[in-house]
């Protein structure tokens, strides 16, 4: 019973077990996961298969980019979260040397950004040894350009904005990555080791990065090289210069959203044990009248509807145009 206990304490401290899209990755475009248009903005009515969409953006100058209903856009575009839709917007940042860019993007930072109205923010930035990151605002925009050399705290969908993040500043850009959910000056901490939690240090961002993505019991990693066995029991937010990713509960199956800790426990139309999940999951993908799997490798033919809690879970459900 004490076990127990302490196992669903250890889910709430570390509370990020949401439904999650993975979104297929589209040349040119980059993607938002479980967003939608607002109602305010000018779509075309759905017109699926989704490649006939990146066709018609692509030659049309006007669209700023579809959705996975098979919607194009044009004009100005907000968004808002929609579990199991993926918006693409057009990429819009041209290339700098020493950065990556992330289109339609601004981030908040931490205590003190350094401010810079002049039109060279990506001189300004490659002189001053300290910055992290600039962004630029849309051209013609009142907007200033932004310099900041204080660890980064979260991106957010802003049109027409690009966030430039300096290569080898992993530690203080703290950049959203696939498969994990991104902590800025933060770190992990494991459960005592009765419960089966340890750590270690990989010695490099980039070789924990690799360690934890190999195992699957890994938890989370940090760019000061920890990588963390089985489970955290609380994150430290008050550490500069480390940024930790946590790994999302259900690896990511792009074109399905995933629940973690929940299935539906009365509407599976089959089973197939012989199969391995990466087997399930390419199966489903390919057969149009499959709505949804999951990590026993049963199999929906309409959208299951996880809400019955089931620890250690993971159901798959199709998103919305995949
Ligand atoms: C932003 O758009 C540019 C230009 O299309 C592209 O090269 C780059 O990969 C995009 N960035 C992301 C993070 O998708």
């Amino acid at each position: 019973m004490a076990l127990v206990v302490g196992i669903l304490l250890l889910l709430a401290t570390v509370a990020c077990n949401a439904a999650k899209t993975a979104c297929p990755r589209q040349d040119g475009y980059q993607a938002f996961p479980d967003m939608t248009w607002d109602s305010s903005v000018a779509a075309s009515a759905p017109n699926p298969p989704a490649s006939a969409v990146v066709s018609a953006c692509n030659s049309d100058s006007s669209c700023v980019g579809f959705n996975s209903m098979g919607q194009t856009a044009t004009g100005s575009v907000t968004l808002t979260e929609e579990i199991g839709s993926c918006i693409y917007m057009k990429g819009i940042c041209e290339y700098h040397e020493g950065y990556t860019a992330y289109n339609h993007t601004m981030v908040t930072n931490g205590p003190f950004g350094q401010f810079w109205d002049t039109s060279d923010a990506y001189y300004a930035c490659g002189t001053d040894e300290p910055c992290i990151a600039f962004h630029l605002p849309p051209a013609g925009s009142t907007h200033l350009q932004m310099m900041s050399i204080h660890s980064l705290e979260s991106y957010y969908f802003a049109q027409g904005f690009c966030t430039y993040l300096r290569d080898g500043r992993e530690a203080l850009t703290c950049a959203p990555k696939y498969g994990y959910q991104n902590h800025a000056h933060t770190s992990a901490e494991g459960v005592e080791g009765a419960y089966g939690s340890i750590s270690g240090n990989m010695g490099g961002a980039a070789k924990a990065e690799m360690a934890c993505k190999v195992n699957p019991k890994c938890t989370a990693w940090a760019t000061d090289g920890t990588v963390q066995i089985g489970g955290i029991g609380s994150l430290d937010d008050n550490v500069e210069e480390t940024c930790t990713y946590v790994k999302d509960p259900c690896p990511p199956m792009p074109g399905f959203t995933a629940y973690p800790d929940l299935t539906d426990t009365v509407t599976a139309s089959s089973r197939d044990t012989s199969l391995c999940v990466a087997d399930a999951y390419k199966m489903c993908l390919d057969d149009v009248t499959c709505q949804g799997f999951d990590l026993m490798r049963k199999f929906w033919s309409t959208k299951p509807n996880p809400t019955t809690s089931q620890l250690g879970m993971c159901t798959y459900v199709r998103a919305t145009g995949f």
